[in-house]
């Protein structure tokens, strides 16, 4: 049994919570979209063909945004072929992931299921195989209220009232080999600031995102983000950042201190935005859009998931099944996120069903919710008002990957509205931990709900056969005189909420 202290000071306020850091991402990739959200056919589905299961799913997941359609597919897609009578909707191949796409599901299909999901849409650009004009035309189209060529397409196509987007991705991982129009910094950097210009030309009120590193890992990472933002700097509002981790060589340790990571990623792209700023003497602060994170087994994909013969239509690709310890995982970069909202103003967990996503479906058949549906559902549910860094005094363990890592993380919110509160905290640690967490300076009374997720066995996963094999489980949390005493069992994520 170790032993940890959070203490909690309502003078150390980092941020308001970010709403949009519980955003998801959708991308026309394996079955995300094709018998994921969509499946006409489906018992639950409506007249759209939208599963009524997931939507249902997508609502108790809290999701904010949804940044759609792409990811690598975006960097070879045209818009139009995705609207429009279904009926002459081009097939078309999709380069990025080998596969056939019918375009059944496409712009207004998508902003109809966001309307019903309660979320906000986001969109890529393709910047890969187009540019200004391309961009231009899809504003007009998704934006503009009406009688110009394009917005009136839009009204003949069923969608009278505009779909007012306000976040739009200026392309995808353009720092990437793998990208279709791949491009070096500079390059990248003078398509963007064209196109955002011009973009907000038409609306200076957008809210634009330049596309950063596909990773803290790769050769161009720093180097490609002052390249980028020097060319951009008046035109745009976010850097993106994207990461990926999973477990390498059964070092659980390293991988359970993924946040680290994380948060090297963050310090260094806010750094290196503020040298910009600097530099050009600008006053505006660039934000972080994390608009690409989540646990995601990249090695098994490369070793033997891809698709390297035929053009499959929404092929399973990328499906991975979470464990517990997947999960916790999760959880703890949700606290790094939290802990970093003072720049980090939007963030995407990719993605959202099937494709590396919280919620699974079977074609014809049920949905269910993976176990890093959890940590994310319940963080977006109970973190309101106030972002609170606490001092954390906890011992360290020694990782390969990621030097000494400390076993236990946590962040606080407080909604001084309420008077309501909750304390978020990751146990990386394979024994119990005893945390006493003093939030006397929050003047709460009570806890009104005390979560877990942990798991004797932390590799323990749902499925179609067992889909609830794991979930969260009540913990015992006692209030005494200011001090919350709670016992974090071995590789766990736990939430609190005090009132
Ligand atoms: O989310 C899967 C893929 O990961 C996205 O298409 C791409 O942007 C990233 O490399």
């Amino acid at each position: 049994m170790t032993t940890a202290n959070v203490i909690v000071d309502r003078s150390q306020g980092v941020a308001p919570v970010q709403r949009r850091i519980f955003g998801s991402f959708v991308e026309h990739l394996g079955r995300c979209v094709y018998t994921g959200l969509y499946e006409p056919g489906h018992p639950t589905a409506d007249e759209h063909g939208f599963r009524g299961d997931v939507l249902a799913l997508v609502r108790e997941l809290g999701v904010s945004t949804i940044r759609y359609p792409g990811g690598n597919f975006v960097s070879g897609y045209r818009w139009e072929d995705g609207v429009g009578p279904l009926a002459k909707r081009p097939r078309r191949l999709d380069l990025a992931w080998h596969s056939l796409e019918t375009n059944e599901f496409g712009l207004d299909e998508f902003a109809r299921w966001c309307r019903l999901a309660g979320c906000e849409p986001m969109l890529a650009v393709n910047l890969g195989t187009r540019g200004v004009a391309e961009a231009l035309d899809l504003l007009e189209y998704a934006n503009h209220p009406g009688g110009t060529a394009l917005s009136e397409q839009r009204v003949a196509n069923g969608t009278a009232e505009p779909h007012d987007i306000r976040m739009w991705c200026l392309g995808n991982e353009m720092d990437g080999p793998w990208q279709v129009g791949h491009s070096s910094a500079a390059e990248y950097g003078a398509l963007a600031a064209r196109t955002a210009s011009a973009m907000k030309m038409v609306d200076p009120t957008l809210e634009l995102v330049a596309c950063g590193s596909s990773g803290s890992g790769m050769p161009t990472f720093g180097e490609w983000e002052r390249v980028v933002l020097e060319a951009t700097y008046d035109h745009v509002d976010y850097i993106s950042c994207h990461a990926y981790y999973q477990e390498h060589d059964g070092d659980l340790g390293s991988f359970l201190a993924s946040s680290l990571d994380m948060e090297y990623f963050i310090e260094t792209v806010v750094a290196t935005a503020d040298h910009v700023r600097h530099k050009l003497r600008k006053e505006r602060p660039i934000a972080i859009s994390f608009d690409e994170w989540n646990v995601w087994y990249q090695s098994r994909f490369e070793d033997s998931g891809k698709i390297t013969e035929g053009w499959p239509v929404a092929p399973a690709l990328l499906e991975d099944v979470y464990s517990v310890a997947d999960a916790v995982v999760v959880g703890s970069l949700l606290i790094t996120l939290l802990k970093h909202s003072d720049r980090v103003r939007s963030a995407s967990l990719a993605q959202l069903v099937n494709v590396i996503g919280p919620i699974m479906t079977e074609p014809g058949g049920p949905a269910w919710r993976q176990a890093t549906f959890f940590p994310f559902a319940t963080t977006a549910r109970l973190a309101t008002g106030v972002v609170l860094m606490p001092r954390v005094e906890t011992g360290t363990y020694a990782t390969g990957r990621h030097g000494a890592a400390p076993l236990v993380d946590a962040v606080v919110t407080h909604d001084a509205e309420t008077g309501s509160a909750a304390v978020f905290l990751v146990n990386r640690s394979l024994e119990t931990t005893v945390v006493r967490i003093d939030v006397a300076d929050l003047g709460v009374g009570g806890v009104r709900e005390a979560l877990t997720l942990a798991d004797a066995d932390p590799y323990a996963t749902n499925t179609r056969e067992q889909p609830d094999r794991v979930g969260l489980q009540p913990v015992t949390a006692v209030l005494t005189d200011g001090v919350v005493s709670v016992e974090l069992p071995p590789v766990s994520w736990t939430a609190l909420a005090l009132a």
